[in-house]
């Protein structure tokens, strides 16, 4: 039998994922080296990938991965079409539109056609479009808070989660587009394929939740 393949997300999610998984008993990597990107489990029966946030969904809906962890932010901005069967107690934060604090109107008006810088696209264009307004969405891969400073964009949408980065950058948030957290996701075809694996991992993760 083949090992299941789990992408966990690299940067601020992984310490916490690598946490509950072995909270729950899934065997852990045998290392966690950042430069290593296929890590095999102590026990061989699981194999980890350390993939970008984004880039989860893609994994796990593609079934190069067989079970991820992701913000809830990153599967809808990926439009995945994955199971999501549990939600995890950690990576909150919200994806909001800010704009800068001193400038006097907020650009949100009908009228205006802001530009707005944003690793989320999809979200922000759905965001918009929704409430009539038309935008021009100029897409970052990250420093977004840095669009509005150098007259690069009116507004950003990005995820806030202390603000820290907000205040810093003399931004302030105007509207909030959705709430994230990690969130448990299982290809679909998998799911069925190997449930007699799955489902009792996914037990044992949802007891020490
Ligand atoms: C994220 C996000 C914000 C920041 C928000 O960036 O894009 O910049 O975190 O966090 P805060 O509210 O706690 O300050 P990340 O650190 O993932 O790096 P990036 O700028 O390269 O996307």
């Amino acid at each position: 039998m083949s090992a299941l393949t789990i992408a966990l997300p690299k940067g601020r999610m992984a310490d916490e994922s690598l946490t509950w998984l072995r909270r729950a008993g899934w065997s852990p990597p045998r290392s966690v080296d950042d430069r290593k990107l296929v890590i095999p489990s102590i026990d061989g029966s699981l194999n980890y990938l350390l993939v970008k946030p984004m880039d989860t969904p893609v994994f796990v809906e593609q079934g190069a991965a067989d079970i991820g962890i992701a913000g809830l932010d990153a599967v809808r901005e990926r439009a995945a079409d994955v199971y999501e069967p549990l939600l995890l107690p950690f990576g909150h934060c919200r994806l909001s539109v800010a704009a800068p604090a001193d400038r006097p109107e907020h650009p949100l008006r009908l009228e205006i056609s802001p530009r707005v810088a944003t690793k989320y696209p999809r979200l922000a264009e759905q965001y918009f479009r929704g409430r009539g307004v038309s935008a021009e969405f100029i897409y970052l891969n990250g420093s977004v808070e840095l669009g509005p400073l150098v007259d690069l964009a009116d507004l950003i949408v990005d995820v806030v989660q202390t603000g820290e980065t907000l205040r810093a950058n003399n931004l302030v948030e105007l509207r909030e587009i959705m709430p994230s957290q990690a969130v448990l996701i299982v290809n679909r075809a998998s799911y069925r394929l190997h449930a007699h694996i799955i489902q009792p991992l996914l037990r044992a993760l949802q007891a020490v939740l």
